[in-house]
This record gives structure tokens, C-alpha cells and sequence, in this order.
């Protein structure tokens, strides 16, 4: 039977169905065996622009470029058959117009198979996320701690504390009432999380944010224990493959320098009937 007849496929209007229900499962991927370990299992996965860092040892996501998104979006498109694949648009890529945003959207949407963009920022994006929409490409927002505009907020502080709420709620409404089908809310108070969560008719994914929005993302090398020493305190650790990988490695250059690598078992006899 083909993957249609056996398989759903995850999508945009079925997230969307999902606001108060069951809660949403999104992790992050950049490459195929990411992708296919996690298709099917998360609801949605995300080509984040956290590639930059976490991939290519960039300091922040500011260095991506839409080649490298698209590279990417490949990759993980060919691991894919269930989950729904969304794409970051990377700074730079859509800030300056609603038409520069639609060009490289459309870009990243025929290109890699993804059926959705995520771009950050509320009130003062609301036009382009609308016009993107009107043109046939879901987007996905994404406010409070925007990484993109690091540089302008001081570093990747908590933001919306106390009376900055107000800033934080006005970009999530905006998000929502221009069309997006749902919005990551990074890194905010759990108690503005709530709130929002509470009043706009969108699904509200958290990072950061509260047990009470309508679904959760990570970064997957973070719960994977493969990246970053120091571990921000959003992030829960599944699992430490970056210590087995350290271990592993360790043992396999021991081994060499000991001439114990290859035994036997991973050489070629002379003839096939002697290998037998
Ligand atoms: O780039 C990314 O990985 C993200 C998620 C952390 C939401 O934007």
C-alpha cells in the first residue's frame, strides 16, 4: 500500500484543530536519520535556524542563510512521511517586504517539501504573515524571545516579566489574527504563557514557556545530550548521547593504539570459503 493509504500525514489546518486538545509534540531536525527516528512519533518537526548553531558551530542563528535552510529542509524532507515539516526563515530572509518574505518563503516551500514557514516577531510582522497566508503558505509564528533580534534585546534574556506582558500578549493577538496557524512562545513567564494560551484561538507551541500551552518544542540535540555544555534551564535532557558518543570514541582510539581494532571479526580472509 502507498505511505497515502497507510499513513497520515500531519498538517497545517490539523495543528490548527488541535488548539485545546491534545497537546502538539514538535522537535527540531537538520539531517535524514534525525528525521526518520522522529517521523511519526512528534507532530510536527522544525528545520530550525538553531541548525547554524548547533551544526555548523555558529555563535547565534544571525549567520544563516537560506541556502543552508534549504539544504537542510532537504535533508530531513527525505526522512519524512508522517510528521509535518515546518522551516524557519532565517534572518535577513523576509524582514524587509511582504514580497521579499513571499519569494524566499515560496523558495523554501518548493524547494525542501516543507509545507509550512516559521518567522519570528508579532505586531510588526503581522502584515507579511497575512500576506504570506493569502498567498497559500501556512506560517507558523514565533515571539517573546525572538533569537533573531538578540542583538537588540540585550541577549537571550526571559522576556514579557511584569508590564512588558502587554508587549509579549499584542504580539501573540497580532500572530493569530493575521492568519498564522500557530505560534511558538519562547522563553516567557509561565503565567503570560497561560494567558495567552487562554485567549487567542491558535495553538501556543512552548519553549521556555508554560506546561499549559497547547504544545511543546526542544531543540533535539539538546534533550539528546548531543549539544552544549551548559543546558538553559527550559531544557529537559532524555538522554546523554553526547557521553556515550565521548566513551565510544575514547574506546575505539584506545583500541587502535592497542592494535585490538579490527579483530578478526572485521577483516577480509584471503578466499570467501576460508572466511567461512
Ligand atoms: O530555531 C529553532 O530551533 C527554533 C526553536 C527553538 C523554536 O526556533
Amino acid at each position: 500500500m502507498s505511505v497515502s493509504q497507510t499513513q497520515r500525514v500531519m498538517t497545517p489546518v490539523e495543528v490548527l484543530g488541535r488548539k485545546g486538545g491534545e497537546p502538539l509534540v514538535c522537535l527540531t531536525a537538520y539531517t535524514t536519520p534525525m528525521a526518520r527516528l522522529m517521523d511519526g512519533v512528534v507532530d510536527i518537526v522544525l528545520v530550525g535556524d538553531s541548525v547554524g548553531m548547533v551544526l555548523h558551530g555558529l555563535p547565534s542563528t544571525l549567520g544563516v542563510t537560506l541556502e543552508m535552510m534549504i539544504m537542510h529542509g532537504r535533508a530531513v524532507a527525505r526522512g519524512l512521511s508522517r510528521s509535518l515539516l515546518v522551516i524557519d526563515m532565517p534572518f535577513g530572509s523576509y524582514e524587509e517586504s511582504p514580497a521579499q518574505a513571499f519569494r524566499n518563503a515560496a523558495r523554501l516551500i518548493s524547494e525542501t517539501g516543507a509545507a509550512a514557514v516559521k518567522l519570528e516577531g508579532g505586531v510588526h510582522m503581522a502584515e507579511t504573515i497575512a500576506f504570506l497566508v493569502a498567498r497559500g503558505i501556512p506560517v507558523m509564528g514565533h515571539v517573546g524571545l525572538t533569537p533573531q533580534a538578540v542583538n537588540t534585546l540585550g541577549g537571550y534574556k526571559v522576556q514579557g516579566r511584569g508590564s512588558d506582558g502587554a508587549r509579549i500578549q499584542a504580539d501573540a493577538e497580532a500572530t493569530a489574527a493575521a492568519g498564522a496557524f500557530s505560534v511558538v512562545l519562547e522563553k516567557v513567564p509561565a503565567s503570560l504563557a497561560d494567558k495567552i494560551s487562554e485567549t487567542i484561538a491558535i495553538p501556543t507551541i512552548g519553549i521556555g514557556a508554560s506546561v499549559g500551552c497547547d504544545g511543546q518544542v526542544l531543540v533535539v540535540d539538546d534533550m539528546l545530550g548531543l549539544f552544549g555544555d551548559f543546558l538553559p534551564k527550559f531544557v529537559k535532557r532524555y538522554a546523554e548521547l553526547g557521553q556515550t558518543a565521548r566513551e565510544a570514541i575514547a574506546d575505539y582510539a584506545a583500541e587502535v593504539r592497542g592494535r585490538a581494532f579490527p579483530a578478526a571479526a572485521h577483516q577480509f580472509a584471503d578466499s570467501e570459503k576460508a572466511a567461512k
